[in-house]
């Protein structure tokens, strides 16, 4: 596949002909953000980095907004200017197109869904700044549209999270409940998938299945709504820790034990998540690594002197028992 690579002269140029062109657009920044700060670059030898952060809904959010900040520094070679798009993505497509407007060398961003980035990252592209997806996929044809895209295999993840439920439980005619992501992003949809396709074959049946959208509030509210539709419930799969902490929360309010009454299995391990499945209110975790922010480094400065970049560089995960928690915990970075 054919890859667009920039020298950092030509991107000057480029990005000066982008903000004329898009002078008369509105750039403002969403709030909270630096993305309108007007800062179009440095004035020195940094790479000016705008990223688009999803937002701050979960526990993995926010190693990975530290992972990103914490290595994207002056000292790092970078001048990062970050947003939150609080989970909206008109937030997204106002940064980065701010971001275009500032004449930024570099644009990275998770995206919140999958679907329609295509005119934004057009934009991008014409005006000659490379595009750099981090964590999350988009639905996009054309993939010219971004130099690389950084992240974990998150239908693996579904699957090694249905392998376990299946290996534990086929036979048993257990009922599960699904707390999926956030409608229409990658790891929602693609975890749901692989967790299907692992119990296919099996006697084990979700029998309802609702967005959390990966807080622990959402989390709560809907398994509060499946304790009180189905008194059948064996086993939660969350596709987040936070909505499995939420879940837990409701179950206790229920009188019931989460992890013995009703098994829980959520994908993230991060530090809340694995203490507990140490405490054995979690059955099993498999890891999503938010510690994105060194590839996310790496790869930019690799487009930017003009290097080749791997298209696709996926993250590597673990899973977790309640064993291998007690194990990891002390040492945990996040
Ligand atoms: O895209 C990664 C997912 O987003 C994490 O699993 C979840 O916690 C976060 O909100």
């Amino acid at each position: 596949m054919a890859r667009t690579t920039f020298g950092r002269g030509a991107l000057a140029a480029l990005s000066a002909a982008a903000l004329l062109a898009l002078g008369a657009c509105s750039t403002t920044a969403p709030e909270g953000s630096d993305a309108g700060s007007g800062d179009a670059g440095s004035g020195d030898d940094l790479i000016t980095i705008g990223f688009s952060q999803v937002g701050a809904e979960s526990g993995w959010r926010a190693a990975n907004t530290k992972s990103i900040q914490d290595t994207l520094t002056a000292e790092n070679g970078f001048d990062l200017k970050f947003s939150d798009a609080q989970q909206k993505q008109e937030n997204q497509i106002q940064a980065i197109r701010s971001y275009i407007a500032q004449g930024v060398d570099v644009i990275a961003f998770s995206p919140v869904v999958e679907s329609g980035w295509d005119a934004v990252l057009e934009e991008a592209k014409t005006a000659g700044i490379p595009v750099i997806l981090t964590d999350r996929a988009v639905d996009s044809q054309d993939e010219t549209l971004y130099e690389s895209f950084i992240g974990s295999d998150f239908v693996l993840e579904g699957e090694m999270a249905g392998q376990w439920v299946a290996e534990n439980f086929d036979g048993q005619g257990i009922k599960v409940v699904e707390l999926q992501g956030t409608t229409g992003s990658a790891p929602a949809i693609d975890r749901k998938e692989g967790f299907a396709s692992a119990i296919a074959g099996t006697d084990i049946e979700v029998i309802d299945s609702q967005t959390g959208n990966f807080t622990r509030a959402e989390g709560k509210t809907v398994m509060e709504g499946f304790l009180q539709a189905h008194d059948d419930i064996d086993l939660v799969f969350a596709h987040n820790d936070d909505m499995g902490l939420g879940a837990i929360e409701a179950i206790e309010a229920a009188g019931l034990t989460p992890g013995e009454d009703i098994k829980i299995v959520t994908i993230d391990a991060v530090k809340d998540g694995m203490q507990a499945l140490a405490d054995g209110k979690i059955n099993y975790i498999v890891e999503c690594n938010p510690l994105l922010g060194p590839d996310l480094a790496d790869i930019a400065k690799k487009v930017i002197a003009g290097e080749s970049v791997e298209k696709r560089i996926v993250v590597k995960d673990e899973a977790f028992d309640q064993e291998a928690a007690v194990a990891a915990l002390p040492t945990r970075e996040y």
